[in-house]
């Protein structure tokens, strides 16, 4: 793994959009697997400057979001596919048929995570996949556990999960307890990944990512096996870590 230092939020966030960046002028077509969370909020408004200065165009991009909650709506403002349209899809050019995410309210739940396994696998390899870590060592919602899941999967959130996304619900039972995330697998799969990590609560998982065993117990610490994954990390995440 590379390892990025960033002297704090805003400059691992530039960082991160930077490299993004170079991938769209590179190669405009490119698939990117995304995510949600505080971590990326920077890096999405970077993007957001880049495309309305007329730097970017995302015209051809093509993306997947990593994971979603079950039972929420688009509609509903903790939903992932609120989120991304917040944050992201609403403020630049990409096509509304080019921004997939998983749907959380299909009838079909299990039979919706193979139609987005399939649709992952159908668009032609993933070039860059964008990650953020949990406080749990969670990739997606790839939780611990005793072994890698895959491929797209439903998951039942970590109760340690469920806590540390309260803070955006009113309380912490309006926390659904279910999600679609794709698999580690899946994000294996990309050409490229860049982990996203900031802050000194994710410190400590952050050195057991990078220098602990692999395990599924530490979900991200199997990016150790990942031939092109790149770690844009700030001082406070990585005081663990010395510098070389
Ligand atoms: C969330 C998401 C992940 C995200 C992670 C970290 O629950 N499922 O995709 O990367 O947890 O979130 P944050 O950046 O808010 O710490």
């Amino acid at each position: 793994m590379t390892v990025i230092r960033a002297k704090d939020y805003d400059d691992m966030s530039a960082k991160a959009a930077n490299l993004i960046f170079a991938q769209i002028i590179m190669k405009p077509d490119s698939v990117l697997g995304l995510p949600t969370g505080s971590t990326v909020l920077g890096l999405y408004g970077r993007l957001r400057d880049y495309y309305w200065k007329g730097d970017l165009d995302f015209s051809r991009v093509r993306t997947f979001c990593l994971d979603e909650y079950v039972g929420l709506d688009g509609d509903n403002r903790q939903s992932f596919g609120y989120y991304m349209n917040k944050h992201l899809f609403d403020h630049i050019n990409i096509e509304d048929g080019n921004a997939h995410l998983p749907d959380g309210l299909a009838a079909d739940l299990e039979e919706e995570c193979e139609r987005y396994n399939d649709l992952i696998e159908s668009l032609g390899g993933v070039d860059v996949q964008v990650l953020g870590l949990g406080g749990n060592g969670h990739i997606g919602f790839n939780e611990p556990g005793d072994y890698f899941k895959k491929s797209t999967h439903l998951v039942n959130l970590d109760e340690s999960t469920i806590s540390a996304n309260a803070r955006f619900f009113k309380s912490i039972d309006e926390v659904p307890r279910e999600a679609i995330t794709v698999g580690v697998g899946n994000i294996l799969s990309a050409k490229k990944i860049i982990l996203c990590v900031s802050g000194e609560q994710k410190a400590d998982i952050l050195r057991q990512v990078l220098t602990g065993n692999v395990t599924p117990q530490v979900p991200a610490s199997i990016l150790q096996f990942h031939p092109d994954c790149i770690v844009v990390a700030d001082e406070d995440a990585l005081k663990n870590i010395p510098a070389d």
